[in-house]
């Protein structure tokens, strides 16, 4: 059984930017800037946007995070995301889901300028990576396709099972798996709450794709032998033990699943630090495109 390593990996990917942001800076050209913008004091979203802002300052680029009060108002956020299309000094910037109710997330994610959403949420990116054009891949997909490549992971002719549909993982994850190239050419099998039997279709797969955010969900019955199991849960579960106060639980009964498996990603230090990776993978992008 191999781990996949993504703490490592994302840390090799950080110091690959860092180089190019130098060499950016040794031609005198501008170094990217990536803005974040969150809505309230949601204490997971607060911590994934600061590991962000932290991970643009190790590798160089510039950062802004905006934080705006749980009662913005729509039109307020709207306009927010107007002055940052307009401002020419912010190669990218992300909209943290998720938004408080009184809020149309659909619309606001389709008011981000497409050549500065470096989410890859916009139906426009979105659309054109299903059309495997050349875009911005949502972070954390991009950033599980990223590991599988890395540790030279076949993907090609297995059979891939994605459970959860969300727009962020589950839905984007079953697109790319499926595309044509490496990693891809998989034959996919979407999984979500309406799904029956889903024990009999996991048992099936070559590769598990867990986007579900229930810990322990995928036990080691589920699981064939020689299964890649990629872990996307980040559920915090409270545990008076831990100095937090709770504890980061993957999809993924580890302990049981991890004894069957080829390959495997922890919770943490797997595809959570990947994800960060590939946001300032796809701002770099942003920048080189708008030179
Ligand atoms: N909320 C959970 N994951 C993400 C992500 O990748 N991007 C944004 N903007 N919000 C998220």
């Amino acid at each position: 059984m191999t781990i996949l390593d993504g703490k490592k990996v994302s840390n090799d990917i950080k110091d690959e930017i860092t180089e190019q942001v130098k060499k950016m800076k040794a031609k005198g050209e501008k170094v990217p800037h990536l803005a974040a913008v969150i809505v309230g004091n949601d204490g997971a979203s607060l911590t994934y946007v600061g590991s962000k802002v932290r991970a643009c300052e190790r590798v160089g680029f510039e950062s802004t995070m905006v934080r705006l009060s749980n009662t913005t108002s729509e039109i307020e956020l709207l306009d927010k995301i107007e002055e940052l299309n307009q401002n020419d000094d912010i190669d990218g910037f992300i909209i943290q889901l998720p938004l408080p109710p009184q809020i149309n997330t659909q619309k606001v994610l389709m008011a981000v300028d497409p050549s500065k959403d470096v989410d890859g949420f916009h139906p426009e990116n979105f659309g054109k990576m299903a059309l495997d054009m050349s875009t911005f891949i949502p972070a954390t997909p991009f950033g599980i396709l990223e590991l599988l490549d890395r540790y030279g992971v076949e993907t090609k002719g297995k059979h891939t099972v994605v459970i959860g549909r969300s727009h962020i993982v589950g839905r984007p994850m079953s697109i790319l798996m499926g595309r044509k190239g490496f990693p891809g050419n998989s034959t996919v099998t979407l999984t979500h709450s309406h799904t029956k039997n889903i024990t009999q279709i996991t048992s099936q797969a070559d590769i598990i794709i867990s986007a579900l955010g229930v810990p322990n969900f995928l036990k080691a019955e589920m699981v064939k032998d020689d299964a890649v199991i990629i872990d996307v849960g980040i559920t915090r579960v409270p545990d008076e033990s831990s100095p937090k106060g709770y504890i980061i639980t993957g999809d993924v009964d580890f302990e049981n699943v991890s004894k069957k498996a080829s390959y495997i990603t922890p919770v943490p230090g797997g595809v959570g630090p990947m994800t960060i990776a590939m946001l300032l993978k796809n701002t770099l992008l942003a920048r080189e495109q708008r030179m």
